[in-house]
């Protein structure tokens, strides 16, 4: 029989990218998004790249009745958890709704699981919970700890997890910690696309490429680097997609686990790395402008990717410069996002 996977969050960036995974890989989805971060045309973007149709629930995670009904009309095998807000910088500003819709809703969502007797669940973590790592290369047992109130969220519902497998061991529990996704669908049908103003890297480009930005504001040359820019370990959205159906089959084989695993390439580059694959890619010269640090950036992070390796079979197959061209397919064909 196959697989009933609810996807929360489904229709965000790597929501909508593991989603069709899953359905291209025969998998069932329900996918739950309240649209606070995406549009409701990626529904019919994914459908028209799997060539099937998935149910999509309109509505909140923090809902305890639609959660409730929801779990009662399906029968749920297990929950790939992305719903959340995910912006560093804006956490600082509203610490309260991160702390809300990152923390309470995955509470809600799993006391939800626990009436309903679904106690498997894949959650999306984040690099952010090493924070300030003194190592670049960050394995998992590396030391947590998160600077960024985003970075806190993540780690607190880590902990959650943890502490509920700890008192019962029948969940089957996978937090997996993304480095940076970036990159988009090889057609260029899905991608990348946001409602605010972009100031991540990638974003910020292509809006500089496509002439709507005079130039990209770099933020910090003066990094302990090999260039004085950040470096950060990329991964490209389909690699990160597929880690979430290993995942998923390392989940069947076990009858229990708790486990956290890195998802990064082990590679990391600086921005001026990026620019120039950027600028390879597209054909167009990047105009770029060094400004003042950012509050809470750090020089260099990188996955270990070791344990990934070992342990769910996964390995990152994509690099930099085939990131930078599925962006830029993507951007050409959408300069808009899904709007
Ligand atoms: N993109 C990254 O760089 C990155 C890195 C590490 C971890 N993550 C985590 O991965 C997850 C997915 O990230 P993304 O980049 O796809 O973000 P995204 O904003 O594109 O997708 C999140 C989706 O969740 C929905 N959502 C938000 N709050 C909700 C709620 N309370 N109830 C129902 N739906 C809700 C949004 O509408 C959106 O469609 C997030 O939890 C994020 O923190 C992202």
């Amino acid at each position: 029989m196959k697989k009933k996977i609810l996807v929360t969050g489904g229709l965000g960036f790597i929501g909508s990218h593991t989603s069709l995974k899953l359905l291209e890989n025969n998998y069932e989805i329900i996918v739950l998004d309240n649209l606070s971060n995406s549009e409701i045309e990626v529904r019919s973007r994914i459908s028209q790249l799997a060539k099937k149709d998935f149910d999509f629930v309109e509505g909140d995670i923090r809902d305890r009745n639609l959660l409730n009904n929801l779990f009662k009309k399906n029968k749920i095998d297990c929950v790939i958890h992305f719903a959340g807000l995910k912006a560093a910088g804006e956490s600082e500003k509203y610490p309260l709704d991160y702390y809300d819709n990152n923390v309470v809703g995955s509470l809600v969502l799993l006391q939800e699981m626990k009436l309903a007797n679904i106690k498997s669940i894949i959650f999306s973590s984040s690099a952010s919970v090493y924070g300030n790592s003194p190592t670049t290369k960050c394995k998992e047992e590396t030391q947590l700890k998160p600077i960024s109130v985003y970075g806190k969220t993540k780690l607190t519902i880590e902990d959650i997890l943890k502490n509920l497998y700890k008192s019962e061991p029948e969940w089957k529990i996978i937090n997996l910690r993304y480095f940076n996704p970036i990159g988009a669908h090889f057609t260029g049908i899905i991608g990348e696309d946001s409602r605010d103003t972009p100031t991540n890297l990638i974003p910020f480009i292509t809006e500089v490429a496509l002439g709507k930005k005079d130039q990209l504001l770099v933020f910090g040359d003066d990094y302990n680097t090999s260039d004085g820019t950040g470096k950060r370990d990329y991964i490209h959205i389909d690699d990160l997609a597929r880690g979430h159906l290993f995942a998923l089959e390392k989940l069947k084989q076990e009858i229990n686990i708790c486990a956290d695993i890195n998802l990064g390439t082990g590679k990391s580059h600086s921005v001026f790395e990026v620019i120039k694959a950027f600028e390879r890619a597209s054909g167009k010269k990047i105009p770029y402008k060094i400004t003042g640090r950012r509050e809470g950036d750090i020089d260099e992070i990188c996955a270990d990717p070791t344990f990934a390796s070992n342990f769910i079979n996964w390995e990152a197959k994509y690099d930099l410069d085939k990131m930078c061209s599925d962006v830029w397919k993507w951007k050409k064909m959408n300069p808009n996002g899904y709007r």
